[in-house]
């Protein structure tokens, strides 16, 4: 959009709607400050109206410069007060603005001029605006996440030159410049496009370029010729700035293109980079779209359609920082099914449980007792690595009981296949999705086995807990009580089968 100053006032030009919520914030705080009221600011071509086309002098200049004006029939409130707006309101109208609406300037203004005129609740979903501005503004975010998600960049051949990664993404709301800045975090400094219907940005390793719409459609994904994308990108990009840290970032990318999962997406590079293992989806994760299923709308819907297929599911908001789903493995029938909380760093990578440092103390568990971990069924009660970043480092985080909830189905599942006769619960994360009770604790149920819907459950330490205990003696005792606990689940195995 044009700024308003170079707009011509007179009646006949339609100039455009804004094109950003700078521009947005700009016009609004010019009309609030001459006193339009909502239903008296036309808000551009996007409206039918025309912000800009009132009748001269109708309005004071703004902060910038800027002049907006009411619509010359309209009448205009007295001059507004001087807006002070609560950070926590703008930022909802600033992911609100990335909303496709027709009306989302006007609507935004609504919001704005109510709230400036002492009807705060219009913040509160509770209100109609309210909710609507709430409902835009999880629209936007969600958008946000599966762009995060979804994007799959293609490596273009070396001799191609840069770009050396392009993207393409239909989005349904104007993400694109926010979800650039997360590609710019995840790819380090290697050159790429995403080019979406509307827009593209191009990353060229120092400097974020936009531009209008570069690619026809993903087809074009496939065209290493001259298109338009690229004549564009040559022309802005400058190669002498960046090659020589593409020459040093040359290890990371045969890393991951070694790999056997080829189709990684350079998230992977960029976390190999800054050698931090985080938020990378393999091609395999949220191929299927859609938003996630919280266990409430399921319990209103219960005719909703369910994921199939573990590395589809969304039925809480882990899958979006994991790697991947991990499952259980091991006997598909053992009359035995050891429950762990949940994947760990180590697992999230390799897209298998127990893995990891917990997993060799639980082998040494297994040792003692004398278990054949071949024999028996592996699985966790969550399926997602659900983690916080600490410097480089992915901080497992304790899942809560909504996640626990939501990942039953997933242990159902496993439970109606396997049909174990004996559960051992490791730690309390186990226990409460075995029990589907957020209140039971470990102290209760450690060591006691409990018959549950005709199985056995016995419960144990997870063998994290030992591994974390400080003092020898009670890491020893802890244990011990693995080794007992596993013991027992065999005794228990025997007494089931004589029964
Ligand atoms: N901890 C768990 O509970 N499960 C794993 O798979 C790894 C660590």
């Amino acid at each position: 959009m044009k700024p308003a100053a170079d707009v011509p006032a007179a009646t006949g030009g339609q100039p455009p709607a804004p094109d950003g919520f700078a521009e947005w914030r700009m016009a609004a705080r010019a009309l609030l400050k001459a006193g339009v009221p909502p239903e008296a600011a036309d808000w551009g071509r996007a409206d039918g109206g025309d912000l800009f086309s009132g009748a001269p002098g109708a309005a004071g200049a703004d902060d910038h410069g800027a002049a907006p004006s009411s619509s010359p029939s309209s009448p205009t409130a007295p001059p507004g007060p001087a807006a002070r707006i609560p950070r926590a309101l703008m930022d909802m109208l600033q992911s609100a603005a990335c909303f496709r609406a027709p009306d989302r300037w006007a609507f935004l203004y609504r919001v704005l001029w109510r709230w400036t005129h002492g009807e705060h609740d219009v913040q509160s979903p509770a209100d109609p605006d309210g909710a609507r501005l709430h409902g835009m503004v999880k629209a936007v975010r969600r958008e946000e996440h599966d762009m995060h998600a979804y994007i799959r960049f293609r490596e273009r051949p070396p001799e191609a030159g840069d770009p050396r990664f392009v993207a393409w993404f239909e989005p349904r709301h104007d993400v694109l410049p926010q979800v650039a800045e997360h590609f710019i975090a995840r790819m380090g400094k290697r050159s790429w496009m995403i080019a979406t219907p509307e827009a593209s940005v191009l990353w060229d390793g120092a400097t974020l370029h936009h531009a209008g719409p570069l690619m026809a459609g993903p087809a074009a994904l496939e065209d290493q010729g001259e298109a338009l994308w690229l004549t564009y990108y040559r022309s802005i990009f400058n190669p002498a700035r960046v090659n020589a840290q593409l020459m040093q970032s040359h290890i990371p990318s045969r890393f991951w293109k070694n790999l056997p999962e080829g189709a990684i997406v350079p998230s992977l590079v960029s976390q190999a980079e800054l050698g931090a293992r985080k938020i990378g989806q393999v091609a395999t994760v949220g191929r299927r779209g859609g938003a996630t299923i919280p266990i409430s709308a399921e319990a209103a819907q219960p005719e909703r359609e369910q994921p199939s297929r573990l590395d589809e599911c969304r039925r809480c908001e882990l899958w979006q920082y994991a790697t991947q789903a991990v499952g259980g493995e091991g006997e598909a029938h053992s009359p035995i099914m050891i429950v762990g909380e949940q994947p760990g760093d180590q697992e999230d990578l390799a897209g298998k449980p127990f893995v990891g440092p917990a997993g060799q103390l639980l082998d040494r568990v297994f040792a003692q007792a004398g278990v054949d971990r071949k024999t028996i069924y592996l699985t966790n009660a969550v399926k997602h690595f659900k983690w916080e970043p600490r410097g480089k480092r992915r901080l497992h985080k304790t899942p809560v009981q909504r996640e626990i909830e939501a990942c039953h189905y997933w242990l159902e599942k496993e439970l109606a296949e396997v049909r174990p006769k004996v559960i051992v619960a490791m730690g309390a994360t186990a226990l409460k999705s075995i029990m589907r009770k957020g209140t039971v604790t470990l102290k209760d149920f450690l060591g006691k086995p409990v018959r549950v819907d005709g199985c056995w459950v016995i419960t144990i330490y997870h063998p994290s807990y030992v591994l974390r205990v400080p003092d020898e003696a009670a890491k020893h005792e802890a244990f011990s009580v693995m080794v007992e606990g596993m013991k027992l689940a065999h005794g228990l195995l025997a007494q089931s089968e004589a029964d």
